[in-house]
């Protein structure tokens, strides 16, 4: 066992892990952060897509050792005493969403790519998503929602 300590949405939280064990393991299983979800658990579908210091990383590619020191964010850090967040909001308001399992991922990933491009093309937002599957909405209204946001100056 190896003891980390890592300030997971604004809480500091220091644990034992396994070396092994992946960071979206931890965060699910050790601390209940059940909206980062696992489908692939092989770095292709993106929805386990938390940040990192601020940079969207796909948490079933690192350890939770990685996140050792640092601080990382996930989709249950975003809303703010109850509110959602723009981007959450801008999901809700333009039905960017069915089943909801590519959700919590497409949203990280999403500010990820505001953060270093605030004013994207649709081509841009498409590109930007390329690593987050979505097998329900043929990604028109994630598009949408992104505009929407960035339109909104969502950060
Ligand atoms: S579960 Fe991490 S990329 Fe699919
Ligand atoms: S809404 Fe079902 S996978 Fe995207």
């Amino acid at each position: 066992m190896t003891r980390i300590t890592v300030q997971v949405d604004g809480s500091s939280y220091t644990d034992d892990v396994e070396p092994r064990t992946l960071l979206v393991h931890y965060l699910r299983e050790q601390l209940g952060k059940t909206g980062t979800v696992v489908g692939c658990d092989t770095g292709n579908c993106g929805v386990c897509t938390v940040h990192l210091d601020g940079r969207s990383v796909k948490s079933c590619s690192l350890f939770a050792v990685q996140a050792d020191g640092h601080e990382v964010t996930t989709i249950e850090g975003l809303a703010t005493n109850g509110q959602l967040h723009p981007m959450q909001q801008a999901f809700h308001e333009n039905h960017a969403l069915q089943c909801g399992y590519c959700t919590p991922g497409m949203i990280m990933q999403s500010l990820d790519l505001l953060a270093d491009n605030p004013n994207p093309t649709e081509e841009e937002i498409r590109l930007g998503l390329e690593g987050n599957l979505c097998r329900c909405t043929g990604y028109q209204n994630i598009v949408r929602a992104v505009q929407a946001a960035a339109a909104g100056g969502a950060q």
